[in-house]
């Protein structure tokens, strides 16, 4: 007796002999001889087709195995006689771990992603959200062995830190103060009596630690969770989202658009190879195009475009958009969906962003006016991919922080990486979800997230 899961089981070669399998039932069906029952235990699309005999001795309760219930089944594969599907499990016994009511929510009919949002303890059981979470877990995997076949190090940076590192103050606090009772002193929190001794935050990007190690282990790489308080309800924001963070050692901004494209490449390539089960249920129920989409991604050179050029193509599209475009402001997600879907429909990298929209890190351009930045734009997500070139440059940095109003007291550390051995070095953030919504097709970034965190929304 071998226990299987469904996956192995259904790739076996020939006929098996006395396996086990356990899973949920999807369905029962009943003839004057036996009950197909179909079950799935989450290791793949598929379902198992189990063949249960009337003559089986428990055939009384296997009756009332309902939608949702839980059984362990001890069976021989063998060739499927009906259509459908290649094999299917003549039952020996059929143990029932535990019958599911008729109030499971998830009966055979087809459920709106809002309503199951509302289940998200459930929804994996479904076939969309099983086949979205089990892409997660493959597109996890990926980038670990992309980074770590070329050579970089795997750092855990600190989830609660003293610093904000994009200076968006879009911070969650971190304290064990009473709400009831917060120390003031001249009016202003206390923060010396709080647990670390002064003000603690959840990390918005693991970068600045990153930093560090690239200047001493070469390049590096972290991927981790990473928290914003911005409270814009959109369908690509998250409070909580995962973020995979590179830092090139003795790399330059050309290195860093580099290393970004191929990741990319290399992710939707990976998820075309080794998740076509689960992708054609998003090519045939969420995104028509998604499979052309993605071989697109694979194969195609990004454009890359210099900021000014971007700001001039926009200008000049004739098109309405809602907030308007000029040198100097930020690209708005319309803008972002324009480039990378009308004008280009392909991926795009711009770059040399005005320095008066971009964090203090970044890499001041001999023009004085711009900063080494680079964000990756694909269609359907937009921004997927933010970066830059850092300033390596001490004096440059210093003037930066005060520009930007930092207290270099606090940052001493990360300007002793400057002081000691500077080197130039880049690095970007790809946001892991945004990177499921490319690969799935998934419109709204909750459903990308096993338990999502959005404002006004922590249930589970
Ligand atoms: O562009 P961002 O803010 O860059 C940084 O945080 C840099 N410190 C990263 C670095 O250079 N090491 O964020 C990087 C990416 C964005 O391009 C986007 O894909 C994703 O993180 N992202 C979000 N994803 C989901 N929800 C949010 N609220 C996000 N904010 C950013
Ligand atoms: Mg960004």
């Amino acid at each position: 007796m071998k226990k299987y899961k469904i996956l192995s089981l259904l790739n076996s070669d020939g006929p098996l002999d006395e396996i086990l399998i356990n899973g949920w039932v999807r369905t029962r069906r009943d003839t004057s001889a036996f009950s197909f029952i179909e079950i799935n235990d989450g290791s793949c699309l598929k379902n198992a087709q189990i063949i249960a005999d009337k003559k089986l001795s428990n055939y009384d309760d296997i009756k009332k195995i309902s939608t949702g219930s839980a059984v362990t089944v001890l069976g021989n594969l063998l060739e499927s006689k009906g259509g459908g599907q290649k094999w299917e499990v003549q039952a020996k016994k059929i143990d029932i771990i535990s019958i599911a009511p008729d109030s499971y929510p998830l009966q055979k009919k087809r459920h709106t992603d809002e309503y199951l949002r509302t289940i998200a303890h459930l929804r994996p059981r479904t076939n969309k959200y099983g086949a979205a979470f089990r892409i997660r877990s493959e597109m996890s995997f990926a980038i670990h062995k992309f980074y770590k076949d070329k050579g970089f190090k795997y750092i855990h940076t600190p989830i609660i830190t003293g610093s904000d590192c994009e200076g968006a103050g879009e911070m969650f606090k971190v304290t064990i103060m009473d709400p009831e009772k917060i120390p003031k002193t001249d009016g202003k929190t206390d923060f010396s009596t709080d647990f670390f001794g002064k003000q603690a935050n959840l990390t918005v990007s693991g970068q600045l630690s990153a930093e560090m190690f690239a200047l001493a282990l070469g390049d590096v790489y972290t991927f981790g969770p990473t928290f914003r308080a911005e409270n814009s309800n959109t369908r690509k924001h998250a409070a909580e989202f995962w973020m995979l963070e590179p830092e090139i050692s003795f790399g330059d901004i050309n290195d860093n658009m580099e290393l970004g494209e191929a990741t990319i490449k290399y992710l939707t390539g990976h998820a075309l190879a080794e998740c076509s089960d689960d992708l054609e249920l998003f090519a045939k129920y969420v995104d028509n195009n998604l499979l052309k989409t993605l071989e697109k991604i694979t194969s195609s050179n990004f454009v890359r475009l210099p900021y000014e050029e971007a700001v001039k193509i926009l200008a000049d599209s004739g098109k309405k958009f809602e907030y308007e475009v000029f040198f100097g402001k930020d690209l708005q997600s319309e803008h972002e969906h324009f480039l990378a879907e009308e004008h280009f429909n392909k991926p795009i990298i711009v770059y040399n962003y005005p320095k008066s929209i971009k964090p203090f890190y970044m890499r001041v351009n001999d023009d004085g006016i711009t900063v080494a930045a680079m964000d990756i734009l694909v269609p359907g997500v937009g921004e997927l991919i933010g970066g830059s070139q850092r300033e390596e440059r001490l004096k440059v940095l210093e003037s930066r922080m005060d520009e930007c109003g930092l207290s270099k007291k606090d940052y001493w550390w990360y300007l002793d990486s400057r002081r000691f051995g500077t080197v130039p070095h880049s690095g970007f953030g790809l946001g892991f979800e945004r990177l499921l919504m490319l690969v799935t097709g998934i419109k709204n970034i909750r459903d990308v997230i096993p338990f999502p965190r959005t404002p006004g929304s922590i249930e589970f």
